[in-house]
């Protein structure tokens, strides 16, 4: 029987948006607090890690929507680092000894769906881990300063979301065999370990709010719910 901790990550800088994002209300809510729900919804986990920054941590602690949650579910509030590899690290060093898999979300992306929290989770059953990821859309090219190298074969090209589900223990040992790597997800670190990784279809409404444009289109999908 699986045990499984998420460690949702909310300790961002948001320079691409020009704003701690995570904390932005979308629809009168946080956006932080639409991964929470869908999380706690999904009844799939033992305790909730959430990753804030050391200047966010004393507000979160004594927020209204914290408090409600933790009603809920145990959830554990730890400061995070200034690369994203840290934040999950000092996550993970929270994580209940008896829980087998760990399940990271980007706090960012406020449409996760059911279907891929359960989904990176049972996979790791019969996989190393797992992740959401939908097809490339756009032409791919490799460049070198400014100029195209090659085009490579978009079938081959997936792009990775969260949730990312995976072994604890083999997640571990990949954190600790590319302490010098540096990351955009933690799946990057199980393939470079040699572990197999299986892929869960997503959609593009599971988007990660990076840029202003994003939250238009956050707005979007929220009021067509
Ligand atoms: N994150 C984190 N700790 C970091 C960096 C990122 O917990 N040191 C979290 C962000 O809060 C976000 C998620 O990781 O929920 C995805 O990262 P990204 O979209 O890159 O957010 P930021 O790092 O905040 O944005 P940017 O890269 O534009 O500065
Ligand atoms: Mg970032």
């Amino acid at each position: 029987m699986n045990q499984v901790s998420a460690i949702i990550l909310a300790a961002g800088s948001g320079s691409r948006f020009g704003g701690k994002k995570q904390f932005k209300k979308l629809n009168g809510s946080p956006l932080w607090t639409y991964s929470l729900e869908a999380f706690i919804k999904s009844n799939c986990f033992q305790e909730l890690i959430l990753v804030v920054s050391k200047e966010s941590i004393n507000e979160l602690q004594n927020s209204e929507e914290l408090g409600k949650f933790s009603k809920k579910i145990s959830i554990k509030l730890v400061c995070g680092g200034s690369s994203r590899k840290d934040s999950v690290y000092n996550g993970l060093k929270l994580v209940d000894k008896n829980n087998n898999i760990v399940c990271i979300h980007d706090s960012a992306r406020p449409f996760v769906k059911q279907k891929y929290i359960k989904g990176v989770i049972d996979a790791c059953s019969e996989f190393d881990g797992s992740i959401v990821a939908i097809p490339a859309t756009d032409t791919i090219k490799k460049i070198q300063d400014g100029i195209v190298e090659l085009t490579i074969n978009r079938d081959y090209i997936m792009l990775a979301q969260t949730p990312q589900a995976f072994q604890k223990d083999k997640l571990l040992h990949a954190i600790k065999l590319g302490l010098n790597i540096k990351i955009t997800d933690e799946s990057t670190l199980m393939e470079l370990a040699g572990f197999k990784i299986k892929i869960i279809s997503g959609d593009s409404t599971n988007l990660k709010v990076t840029r202003k444009i994003d939250w238009e289109l956050a707005k979007i999908i929220e009021s067509e719910k």
